[in-house]
């Protein structure tokens, strides 16, 4: 590990007269390009030369000239960089994950394209050509070092293929980032394309199968901005009854699982997904049993990094860090104590299907929604509108060795089950789903037919406000289903769906305009 201290962490000599400002840099993105920032939720995003675009794309605007860009990222990032561009209307299409709130505004009123991919697909889509071309790459790093490597900073994600595969590259080399980051990084470079690709040379959590730096030819570096800025961190309430509760659930029925011998003491490598619920499952696990437990996850939150200090958890293999403010702080006073812990990788390894059914990871996302025969939706409200996106949960669900999906049973104030007869959305099928939990109970459909499942889903984690109505649902689709195997009533299956009957209502009056509006459309 090299720590520097010149004031300047760009230590390549002819790199150095690459460097300019946020605005200088920033005029060299021309309208319509392709653009691949760096960031992932929150952790590594670049801080000044989005906010700088945006001014440019601002005032093309207020001239009445048009100017998009669009833009993938990681996943999240953060006002600076979605909000900001968003907030212009400089987005054209926008990929993968993302939570933003004024992103998720404009793709919601059909005003920026939104493409939601599993984050394990995004690089190599880009290998594929699937995608088109990739003209700019904006990257954040922690430094540059003499011959040229680059020191990753607080995320991974796809900087690695943005630096391969731009035309250009524009970094931002932050000095908020600790260059004590130097050594928890693994960029694995051995992936290939079909029908050349080997096998991932990673048989536990801890590997390390690559390089602690990113390279990239120094000719395509056509800018490099100095920021300070900190990385935007994340809010976690503290966790409630509710997530409490769940959590237990998971615990009970993970030292069930080690009793029945189906898994080991110190558990399997854990997936913890993103958002409050699964980060409260960290913390309980904290308080849990187990010992010596590692973890092969996408992003670490607040809850994974307490449990590595308390010992409990002995390693995390992730893409990037999603810390509030205090464990940015914890993180950062005492990083030596968690390089030797931690370890970054790129998101097509984080997320890989080969190495997570390998590892026989133990997957815990949240969800929107669940029905009653175990299709999952994550990204959508009232099947329509966009929350986040699927971020990695399809890669880690689909190739668990235990799928477990969470959520409260009611949103909204108890106004809404997440319990549902059909999700309005499916991210996740049935066949991908194993473990539903809420606050109310847990629910084990590993080995049950439809039917049993719903009976189990309704019994265990429904609501009691929903569960009569969940099972008379249950109940007349047996008799009235045309097929008995998945038994539906097609015509109430939304009926669950907040205003599900004055939407209906307003669709009845509206279908007289409807060919005119059809029409409109076409
Ligand atoms: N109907 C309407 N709104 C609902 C709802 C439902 N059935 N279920 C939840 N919501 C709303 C909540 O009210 C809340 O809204 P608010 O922000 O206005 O308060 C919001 O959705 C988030 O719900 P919350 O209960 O706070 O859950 P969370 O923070 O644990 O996040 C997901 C849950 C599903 C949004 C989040 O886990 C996610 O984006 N998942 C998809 C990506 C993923 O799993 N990534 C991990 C891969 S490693």
């Amino acid at each position: 590990m090299t720590i520097q201290t010149s004031a300047s962490r760009v230590l390549h000599p002819g790199l150095r007269s690459k460097i300019m400002s946020a605005a200088q840099a920033a005029a060299l993105i021309p309208s319509g390009s392709t653009v691949g920032m760096s960031g992932f939720t929150g952790a590594g995003y670049p801080k000044l030369v989005p906010l700088e675009l945006a001014k440019r794309i601002e005032a093309a605007h207020a001239r009445g000239e048009p100017f998009k860009v669009s833009v993938w990222t990681g996943a999240s990032t953060a006002p600076e960089l979605d909000g900001a561009l968003a907030k212009v209307d400089g987005i054209e299409m926008r990929l993968p994950y993302q939570s933003d709130p004024v992103c998720r505004k404009r793709i919601n009123a059909g005003e920026m394209e939104y493409i939601d991919i599993h984050l394990s697909h995004v690089a190599q889509f880009v290998w594929f050509g699937f995608l088109g071309k990739l003209d700019v790459a904006v990257v954040e790093v922690a430094g540059v070092r003499e011959d040229g490597r680059l020191i990753p900073s607080s995320s991974i994600g796809n900087n690695k293929t943005w630096l391969d595969q731009a035309d250009k590259i524009i970094l931002e080399v932050n000095s908020w980032q600790s260059l004590a980051l130097d050594g928890m990084h693994d960029v694995y470079y051995g992936t290939d394309r079909p029908p050349h690709r080997k096998p991932i040379p990673m048989v536990t959590a801890a590997d390390r199968i690559g390089e602690p730096y990113f390279h990239c030819d120094p000719e395509k570096i056509v800018a490099i901005v100095e920021t300070d800025a900190p990385d935007r961190c994340t809010a976690f309430t503290a966790p409630d009854e509710t997530s409490k509760t769940i959590a237990a659930h998971i615990v009970d029925f993970l030292g069930h699982e080690v009793k029945m011998g189906r898994l080991p003491e110190n558990l399997l490598p854990l997936q913890s997904g993103v958002g409050n619920v699964a980060n409260a499952v960290m913390a309980d696990l904290e308080h849990g049993p187990f010992q010596n437990l590692t973890a092969y996850t996408e992003v670490l939150q607040d809850g994974m990094l307490s449990l590595i200090k308390s010992g409990k958890l002995t390693m995390a293999s992730a893409t990037a860090l999603s810390l509030s403010e205090d464990a940015t702080k914890e993180f950062l006073d005492n990083i030596d104590f968690y390089r030797e812990r931690i370890v970054l990788r790129p998101q097509e390894i984080s997320n890989h299907p080969e190495v997570i059914r390998r590892l026989g990871v133990i997957a815990m996302n949240g969800m929107i929604e669940a029905d009653i025969y175990g299709n999952v939706n994550s990204t959508h409200i009232m099947g329509t509108s966009i929350m986040n996106g699927i971020g990695g949960s399809g890669d880690f669900a689909r190739n668990a060795y235990i799928s477990f999906f969470m959520t409260p049973s009611v949103a909204k104030n108890g106004a809404i089950s997440c319990i549902v007869p059909m999700v309005s959305h499916v991210d996740h099928t049935e066949h991908d789903v194993q473990v539903i939990v809420t606050e109310q109970g847990l629910a084990d459909l590993r080995g049950l037919s439809p039917k049993a499942r719903a009976k189990l889903v309704i019994e265990r984690c429904a609501h009691p406000t929903f569960k009569p109505a969940l099972a008379e649902y249950f109940d007349r689709a047996m008799h009235f289903s045309a097929g008995r195997h998945t038994p539906h009533i097609l015509d109430e299956a939304f009926s669950f769906l907040p205003n599900w009957t004055a939407a209906k209502n307003a669709r009845e009056a509206w279908k007289d305009e409807s060919l005119v509006q059809a029409d409109a459309w076409r």
